[in-house]
């Protein structure tokens, strides 16, 4: 048995690969175009692993999906392809119309195809995961209650509508041709191998490289932050058991300000990677311009995942924290090679 998974190059794709394979002989076709921020150093623990293949190209390419379903024969595909940064979608929304919209409504078009010509038994048994966001649903204020799945979607950002049209693609697709999806829309994620122009690892990153750690507005937008494994711990509950067309929120319970997360990192920077000269990391936060059209709070009602399929996260926020600055302290090769090239020009534009 096989899955197909795209954009398993990134962040959450990787660290899903490297999980299932960890508990489980089922092999991975991982179709992933490699955009800045798709990188091969974080399958490197897969390297000379025949259950995993990995596939360089884009999920909009019919011909070539078309192809691997042909060849392969996935009982799932798990969409994690995305442009996903949403200051990136503010520069320059078309790649995120390009590969979120376009993209993944190709994808969807050729995998119905495959799915109609398999067998009734293989047809009854396939499924097609969407992940997507917590922020389509827009943004809350103070005492708002969280996010369920009720929630009317309500993005503020290029990237967000870019997520939301393709959740309504996969909806459609549902209702009209009964093909089998289901959605997850999931809140801020952390951990292992997140790019970082995201704010846990920029962070981390500044830190000890002495530079400043920017925090845009005032520091007080809140998230709802969540373990990477946590995150794909749920991927697979949906798989195994999800019904077919539902949405299922995941979150971390766990809603922090900006602020704090910085805050909670230079304490912990200050312990295993104290500045030389004894100042305190925080000494290096600036506060900076604004995100224009910041989302002020995301926060995620997880009950559903929690009462239809048994999920909920295992990683302590504290653990959880200290484990990824651990990581980043632990693999600078990898931080050096992922910020070199295109990763400065980006800094250089984003915060100059
Ligand atoms: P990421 O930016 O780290 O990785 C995206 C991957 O997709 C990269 O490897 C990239 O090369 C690949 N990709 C981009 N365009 C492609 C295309 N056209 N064809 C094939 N591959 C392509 O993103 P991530 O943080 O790992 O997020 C993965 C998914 O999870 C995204 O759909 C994102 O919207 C969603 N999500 C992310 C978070 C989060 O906090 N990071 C939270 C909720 C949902
Ligand atoms: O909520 C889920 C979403 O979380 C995912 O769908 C996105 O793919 C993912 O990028 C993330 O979006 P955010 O915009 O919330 O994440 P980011 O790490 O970019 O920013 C987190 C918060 O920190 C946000 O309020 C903006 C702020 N921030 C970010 C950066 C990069 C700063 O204050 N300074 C910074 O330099």
């Amino acid at each position: 048995m096989t899955i197909l998974i795209t954009g398993g190059a990134g962040f959450i794709g990787s660290n899903f690969a490297i999980d299932w394979l960890a508990s489980n002989d089922e092999r991975i076709v991982n179709l992933d175009k490699l955009t800045y921020a798709g990188n091969l150093e974080n399958l490197q623990s897969l390297e000379g692993d025949d259950r995993h293949q990995f596939v360089h190209g884009d999920i909009g390419d019919a011909g070539l999906v078309g192809r691997l379903l042909q060849e392969h024969h996935p009982r799932a595909i798990i969409n994690f392809a995305a442009e996903s940064h949403v200051d990136r979608s503010i520069e320059g929304p078309e790649e995120f119309i390009n590969t979120n919209v376009v993209g993944t409504s190709r994808l969807l078009q050729v995998s119905r195809k495959y799915w109609e010509g398999l067998g009734e038994d293989a047809r009854s048994a396939f499924r097609f995961v969407h992940i997507s966001t917590d922020e389509v649903y827009g943004s809350l204020g103070a005492g708002d209650p969280a996010f369920t799945e009720l929630n009317r979607y309500e993005p503020n950002s290029p990237y967000s509508a870019s997520k939301a049209a393709s959740d309504h693609m996969i909806r459609a697709y549902f209702h009209t041709y009964g093909f089998p999806v289901v959605t997850t829309n999931c809140s801020n994620n952390y951990g292992p191998y997140q790019f970082p122009e995201k704010l846990i690892p920029l962070i981390i990153h500044n830190a000890i490289a002495g530079k400043d750690l920017p925090i845009y507005g005032d520091g007080q937008q809140i998230r709802d932050w969540l373990f990477v494994s946590d995150h794909c711990s749920a991927i697979r509950r949906v798989l195994e058991e999800g019904t077919l067309g539902e949405v299922y929120n995941i979150g971390g319970l766990n809603e922090k300000p900006n602020i704090e997360i910085v805050h909670t990192l230079c304490a912990i920077l200050d312990e295993l990677h104290p500045n030389v000269d004894g100042r305190s990391h925080t000494s290096q936060i600036v506060f900076v311009k604004d995100r224009p059209g910041h989302d002020r709070r995301y926060a995620v009602d997880a009950s559903k995942i929690d009462r239809e399929l048994g999920w909920k996260p295992a990683m302590t926020f504290e653990e959880g924290i200290r484990k990824t600055v651990e990581w980043y302290l632990a693999n600078p090769k990898w931080v050096e090679n992922i910020t070199s090239g295109e990763y400065r020009q980006w800094v250089q534009r984003q915060y100059s």
